[in-house]
């Protein structure tokens, strides 16, 4: 059943020109967009998604790919040449112009790059319009878009007229429009391209969070790539009229489908798009505290590891460091409980690498990811964060921890042999990991 998509598109094509029907059968039967120039445009070919309800989806594209002519055809402004569109399990395509009139006025509602606010209204009856239109009541539209203007931080200027706003609040005022039409899809096309970096980042941010709260449907075009790895919660990346890839920001960056994607995202913050789920390992070093000191150091020997991570009934306590263990060793201690650093710095698996790279570089011993229950479900080492940053693929199953190796050697070879009963061959090698000077002066 198509019900379940808010917006499904299926196999659109939008020619313009004089022979759209023998362009797409040209295009059909393989030939070039160029071949095919002197008989038609061929704006957007074969493009087909779905957009689930309360999703964010972004199109995105250089100029002239075929992105406003996509979303023109979302809402019936544009027919398509070939193809069909199913809005909330209704087609737009096949409706008859007065039940396009009702599903633009009912289910989707548009915001353009400018915002074509009228002159001499106000901010409040601006915002209000879309609810004029629909034949609301005069107190109860004032109400709404009162209501509206707060969230978009305009409640102050309601009785300011447009060419006493700068651009970003003129901007928010379109934008309130659309909100207060109350309708279940948005449109939004290139909607903060004319407005300046910070205003615009701010934009994007209040965009999701009301998105967040109102659930709404966004589609939104544009052709800025950090923004589209931003807000998207999918992405549809076209060229020359076709879609040539969807995804979610993190397959579209990890995995490109062609060389075209790949250098496209080439440049793109990464540490705004990753997250810690994306880039983390699976956690080898670990152990439930029931293993006790002994556990401990024969399974730090075996991985010639200098920490481990200690679990209790799954879910993470903190971290057994080498150095901990034959200090338990020497004293006779054998409870793991008691030698657990509980002060390990954990990350959840959606937080973006953008504010994980702080603490990572805090941390002695990898990252821990855990979920809403404490449970351990992977690790982040710092070479392995590095390697993402720096888009070069990196497997590691170290564990490096602060610790001079020299002294770790001559600390841990006699106890080696004490503990498992065998001669310890530790070489510097076996231990050798970053040292970091300043973290183990901190511990003395
Ligand atoms: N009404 C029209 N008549 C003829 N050609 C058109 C028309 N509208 C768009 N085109 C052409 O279709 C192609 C896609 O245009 P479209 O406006 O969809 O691109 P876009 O991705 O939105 O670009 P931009 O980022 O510049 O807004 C372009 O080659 C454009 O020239
Ligand atoms: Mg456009």
């Amino acid at each position: 059943m198509s019900g379940e998509h808010a917006i499904e598109a299926k196999n659109l094509f939008k020619v313009f020109g004089r022979h759209p029907a023998a362009v797409i059968e040209g295009l059909k039967a393989g030939k070039s967009r160029a071949e095919l120039a002197e008989r038609g445009t061929a704006a957007v070919i074969d493009a087909s998604f779905t957009v689930a309800p309360g999703e964010i989806f972004v199109i995105m594209g250089l100029s002239g790919s075929g992105k406003s002519t996509i979303i023109r055809m979302l809402n019936g402004l544009l027919p398509p040449s070939a193809g069909e569109v199913v809005v909330q399990g209704r087609s737009v395509t096949r409706a008859s112009a007065v039940e396009l009139r009702r599903i633009r006025r009912s289910s989707i509602s548009m915001v353009f790059q400018h915002f074509a606010l009228l002159p001499h209204r106000t901010v409040l009856d601006n915002a209000a319009y879309a609810l004029e239109i629909q034949g609301v009541g005069r107190e109860e539209r004032r109400a709404r878009a009162r209501e509206i203007l707060a969230k978009v931080g305009l409640d102050q200027r309601t009785d300011a007229y447009p060419d006493e706003l700068s651009g970003g609040m003129r901007q928010r005022v379109g934008l309130a429009r659309a909100l207060t039409a109350g309708t279940d899809i948005l449109l939004m096309d290139e909607a903060f391209s004319a407005l300046d970096p910070l205003i615009r980042r701010e934009m994007q941010e209040q965009l999701i969070e009301l998105q967040q709260e109102l659930g709404r449907t966004i589609v939104f075009i544009t052709h800025d790539l950090n923004e589209a790895m931003f807000l998207g919660d999918r992405i549809a990346v076209m060229r020359d009229g076709r879609i040539v890839q969807t995804g979610t920001p993190e397959e579209i960056l990890t995995d490109p489908a062609n060389d075209y994607v790949a250098q496209f995202v080439q440049d793109v913050d990464r540490t705004r798009v990753l997250t810690a789920s994306a880039v983390m390992e699976p956690p080898h070093l670990r152990l439930p505290v029931t293993a006790g000191v002994r556990g401990a150091l024969r399974l730090l020997r075996e991985q010639q590891a200098s920490a481990v991570f200690a679990l209790e009934n799954r879910r993470l306590v903190g971290v057994v460091t080498d150095r901990a263990v034959i200090r338990a060793v020497k004293a006779g201690q054998t409870d793991l409980r008691k030698i657990v650093d509980t002060s390990v710095l954990t990350v959840g698996p959606d937080d973006l690498l953008t504010d994980i790279v702080e603490r990572a570089v805090e941390s002695p011993v990898p990252l821990a990811v855990v979920d809403d229950n404490r449970r351990l479900i992977g690790v982040i080492p710092r070479v392995t964060l590095l390697a993402a940053l720096g888009n070069v693929p990196a497997t590691t199953r170290e564990m490096p921890v602060i610790q001079s190796p020299i002294e770790m050697v001559a600390e841990f070879t006699p106890l080696m042999d004490a503990v498992a009963g065998e001669p310890a061959t530790v070489r510097a090698g076996d231990v050798a990991v970053p040292v970091d000077a300043a973290a183990e002066g901190s511990e003395r």
